[in-house]
């Protein structure tokens, strides 16, 4: 790890000319920008969550965090100088934890910083646990245009096994709320969940199709080391069992008219999760808050930074002049395999002239890998599009595997 400029001691200002000097890539232009804001707490840790998410101790340190936030952002600001902002996600954490007074200041905040395009999407998550009526409202009227609903399941045994805060009755109040309040809205769900059968899978996808949701994202239940989960594993569906829920996910889904557009994620023409997105296609994306991940792009290089993880520490160091704990140069060796990872998880695959301008690297550095996933039947391309068959997709980390440096 090299440390940057932003990671020594104290509040030294960000030395542009380090992002600016010379290097081996050449980068014909910089990708599109986002920003993730990292919120880190929750009612409750779930068991098998990790996510840096943390149960406060007293009572949330709301205006002293949104200080924090600002003054990580403000240091940030000359890395993205004069770039346009596409999309903000406040993640958590439990961003609905905070009060609407507290999200309209953080996006105030921004606002007054970054230039945000017309079009931005602002996604905010919310645990069906911390609604109240007219609460989504609120984040509407704050800036929010996107809510992001961790469901999980409908069903209150399941939701019991996975530790939730939430039950069935609030699941459903909270989504008919977020359409009510939003033009466009995610649930989250799991599958794979301990004890499931197929038929209760099935229940949970109807019950989330017959709300309408314009974006879906459903993920295979995993057991994250340094879990509850990992340490006192729970009895999950087999590997055979999990693929036919995932098949009947697909399935069902499609029927509704939704698209599967990514791995886990699902949606109506139009709904798009742009911020993800952009994520997929290597764009660039600041973090800030605590233990936020960040991804920027200068002219001869791509650097990756990991903000303070801990809620209090990092807190004292944002608003002592130096939030990021970690900042590293990617390697030009590493470049294609990181693209990789990202855009083959995408259904319509990538364009190889994305793959040069946010790399910086001539096709020829991939042409190799592309021959021998060709040739496998695990992608198919012309001379710009590169699309994962239905074999690549199902042989995922196989096919990313190729790109890894020789
Ligand atoms: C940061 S959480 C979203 C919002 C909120 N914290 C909540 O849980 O309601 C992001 C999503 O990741 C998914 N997730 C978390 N841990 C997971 C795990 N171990 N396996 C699969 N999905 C997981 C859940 O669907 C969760 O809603
Ligand atoms: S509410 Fe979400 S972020 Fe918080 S512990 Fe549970 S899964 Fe993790």
């Amino acid at each position: 790890m090299a440390a940057g400029p932003a990671g020594a001691a104290g509040a030294a200002p960000v030395d542009l000319a380090h992002y600016m000097r010379p290097g081996t890539l050449q980068l014909g232009a910089l990708p599109p920008l986002s920003l993730y804001v990292h919120l880190p707490w929750c009612l409750k840790k779930c068991p098998y969550c990790d996510f840096n998410s943390h149960e406060p101790s007293g009572e949330l340190p709301e205006q002293a965090y949104l200080d924090a936030l600002l003054a990580d952002l403000e240091q940030a600001l000359p890395l993205v100088w004069g770039r346009g902002v596409h999309s903000i996600f406040i993640g958590g954490g439990t961003p609905s934890l905070f009060s609407p007074a507290g999200i309209d200041r953080l996006i105030g905040d921004v606002r007054a910083r970054l230039r945000l395009e017309a079009d931005c999407e602002i996604t905010l998550e919310a645990n069906p646990g911390t609604f109240e009526k007219d609460r989504f409202r609120a984040f509407r009227a704050a800036g929010v245009t996107r809510l992001s609903v961790g469901v999980q399941s409908f069903n209150d045994a399941h939701l019991k096994a996975l530790g939730r805060v939430h039950d069935r009755a609030q699941a459903l109040a909270a989504c008919e709320e977020a359409a009510a309040a939003f033009d466009t809205f995610n649930l989250d769900l799991m599958y794979a969940l301990p004890g499931q059968t197929l038929a209760q899978l099935e229940a949970d996808a109807r019950q989330a199709l017959a709300m309408a949701p314009p974006h879906l994202s459903i993920y295979h239940l995993t057991i994250e080391p340094n879990t509850l989960f990992a340490k006192h594993p729970p009895a999950l569906p087999e590997d055979d069992e999990a693929y036919e829920m995932m098949d009947r996910i697909t399935e069902m889904t499609q029927a509704a008219g939704m698209q599967r557009y990514e791995v886990s994620a699902y949606a109506r023409p139009g709904h798009r999760c742009w911020h993800n997105l952009n994520y997929w296609q290597f764009g660039d994306y600041l973090g800030i808050g605590a233990g936020a991940h960040g991804k920027l792009s200068f002219a001869h290089r791509v650097v990756r930074q990991v903000r303070y993880r801990d809620p209090k520490l990092y807190m004292d160091h944002a608003l002592s002049g130096n939030a990021v704990a970690q900042e590293v140069e990617v390697a030009r060796a590493d470049l294609p395999f990181e693209f990789m990872l990202n855009a083959l998880r995408l259904r319509e695959g990538f364009s190889l002239r994305d793959f040069t301008e946010r790399t910086g690297l001539p096709v020829s550095a991939i042409g190799k890998a592309l021959d021998e996933a060709q040739a496998k039947g695990l992608v198919t391309r012309d001379f710009d599009k590169v699309q994962p068959t239905e074999r690549g997709f199902d042989f995922l980390s196989d096919l990313q595997s190729l790109f890894l440096p020789g």
